[in-house]
């Protein structure tokens, strides 16, 4: 994006991305299906960067789902490694964190990941807590209907004891429960891929997001993409349910 096209919009604060395509695109390749993901995660690491340098202050990233284990376990399995792989990069990436100013948390059930992926994200939460330029939300063993039923245990937990009133419950007390507590809700959301749906993401935070969905495939998708995705935005009228 250039500057001046930079200086004469609104950057959304909080960015949604559905990484949709990877399969398909490795299909019109003759390439396995994990090949796409091998690509898709090189996607995800231009568009972080991409987006942090834009200025963008929080980016969620759907990298696995909870019904995603339903997949054959060899998939499941490259999947993990990728994390793997990149959480070791990110971990050892230190300065150049330090530089870009990331942020990175885990939205997602720790519950189900494999022992070393959450022992190295946890490291990376850690590592990272005190950065300030962008929070990367890391959409791992992630799905929106769990992330509610999360936040209404803890709340049925503060009931119980005393500390809440049932009467006196708020939307803010179930946005204190989900995994993105704090953080403002995505102002827009992509899929790529050409598919028309949610899938379970953020349906909480997604209230009043504005859905941008791309004909790309998510390997394919550039900075350039994303540069049209906030333009296209920024020609959406939002009213947040006002006139
Ligand atoms: C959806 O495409 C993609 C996934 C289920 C996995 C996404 C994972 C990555 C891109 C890796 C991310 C990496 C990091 C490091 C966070 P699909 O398999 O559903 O594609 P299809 O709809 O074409 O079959």
């Amino acid at each position: 994006m250039t500057e001046e096209t930079l200086k004469n919009i609104t950057l959304p604060k909080h960015i949604g991305i559905i990484m949709d395509g990877n399969g398909r695109w490795a299909k019109s390749r003759g390439l396995e299906r994990t090949e796409g993901h091998k690509a898709g995660a090189n996607t995800f690491r231009t568009i972080c960067d991409y987006a942090a340098d834009l200025g963008i202050e929080y980016i969620t990233f759907y990298a696995f789902s909870t019904e995603n284990w339903k997949r054959p376990h060899k998939e499941v399995s490259t999947i993990m490694k990728i994390f793997r792989d990149y959480l070791d990069e990110a971990n050892e990436r230190e300065a150049e964190n330090e530089k870009r100013g990331l942020r990175f948390h885990l939205t997602g059930e720790k519950k189900g990941l494999p022992a070393d992926i959450v022992s190295k994200l946890t490291t990376l939460e850690k590592n990272s807590a005190d950065k300030d330029v962008m929070t990367v939300n890391l959409a791992i063993n992630y799905g929106g209907r769990d992330e509610i039923l999360h936040s209404v245990k803890d709340i049925a937990q503060k009931v119980k004891s005393g500390e809440l009133n049932p009467d006196k419950i708020t939307e803010d007390d179930i946005e204190k429960g989900l995994f993105t507590a704090g953080q403002p809700d995505p102002d827009m959301i992509i899929r790529p891929s050409g598919e028309y749906r949610l899938s379970n993401f953020m349906i909480w935070q997604a209230a009043y997001s504005e859905f941008i969905f791309m004909d790309i495939m998510w390997p394919d998708f550039t900075p350039d993409d994303l540069d049209k995705a906030i333009i296209e935005f920024n020609k959406r009228n939002r009213r947040f349910g006002g006139v």
